[in-house]
């Protein structure tokens, strides 16, 4: 289960401190999915890079799987991070100068997962590739997929490290309404398969309505939507 509590944050800026969220709290089963909308700059991804430990709240906690992340160590929290949870940026981040299967494989070299053969990896990786319709693409650069494309290999670099938290950003953000549609399905198809929790920011009502349940940030507060 994924528990926020009370986040508080704020940043320094040249105007002085923007809160940004306020007091969010949220309780996310395992296994089921959320999405959370709401206008530009209200601390959509603010929130997620506290979820996923990318940065830290001013006070408040983050409970995964009972471990309070907030609690942790940089060290301790990257392994964490490395090993638990999945992010899927909108810009996606792929290396360009590596294939999409090196791409997939990057999360791996970090550390803790040295007692797994390379072989078993790729194999691992293959498989993933071949779950979001790209293994006929593993040796191609990312400058040579499209659009939708890359944000799938996005998406099996993400679970290279079999998370039990998927993290997605604007997952659709750049894509037309097909390509869009096909990545919303994997994912909803990876949250209810593999039971891997998700929690999706995002501006698009049709990816929003397919999450168990959706929530808009609002003046530094998360409410929950009818949908
Ligand atoms: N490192 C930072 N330092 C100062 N201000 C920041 C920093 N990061 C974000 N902000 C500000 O915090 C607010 C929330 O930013 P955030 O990126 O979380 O918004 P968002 O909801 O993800 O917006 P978008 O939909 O455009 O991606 C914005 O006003 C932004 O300018
Ligand atoms: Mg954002």
């Amino acid at each position: 289960m994924l528990e926020l509590i009370e986040l508080h944050k704020s940043y320094n800026t040249s105007a002085g401190p923007l809160e940004v969220l306020k007091k969010v709290s949220l309780r996310v089963e395992r296994g089921r999915s959320v999405s959370i909308v709401g206008p530009s700059g209200c601390g959509k991804s603010t929130l997620l890079n506290l979820i996923g430990a990318l940065d830290r709240p001013d006070s408040g906690k983050v409970l995964l799987g009972g471990q309070n992340l907030t609690e942790l160590d940089e060290r301790a929290l990257a392994a964490f991070r490395n090993r638990r949870i999945g992010f899927v940026f909108q810009l996606h981040h792929l290396l360009p100068q590596c294939t999409v299967l090196e791409n997939v494989l990057l999360p791996t070299l970090a550390g803790g997962k040295a007692k797994e053969s390379a072989i078993s990896l790729q194999q691992r990786a293959m498989q993933i590739l071949e779950k979001v319709g790209l293994a006929d693409r593993a040796g191609e650069l990312p400058g040579r997929l499209s659009g939708g494309q890359r944000q799938r290999a996005a998406v099996a670099r993400a679970l290279i490290n079999r998370p039990q938290l998927l993290l997605a950003d604007e997952p659709t953000g750049s894509l037309d309404e097909e390509t869009a549609g096909s990545v919303i399905g994997l994912l909803a198809d990876l949250n209810r398969r593999q039971k891997i929790t998700l929690v999706v920011v995002t501006h698009s009502s049709a990816l929003a309505a397919r999450m168990d349940q959706m929530y808009e940030l609002k003046k530094g507060m998360l409410s929950e939507r009818g949908g």
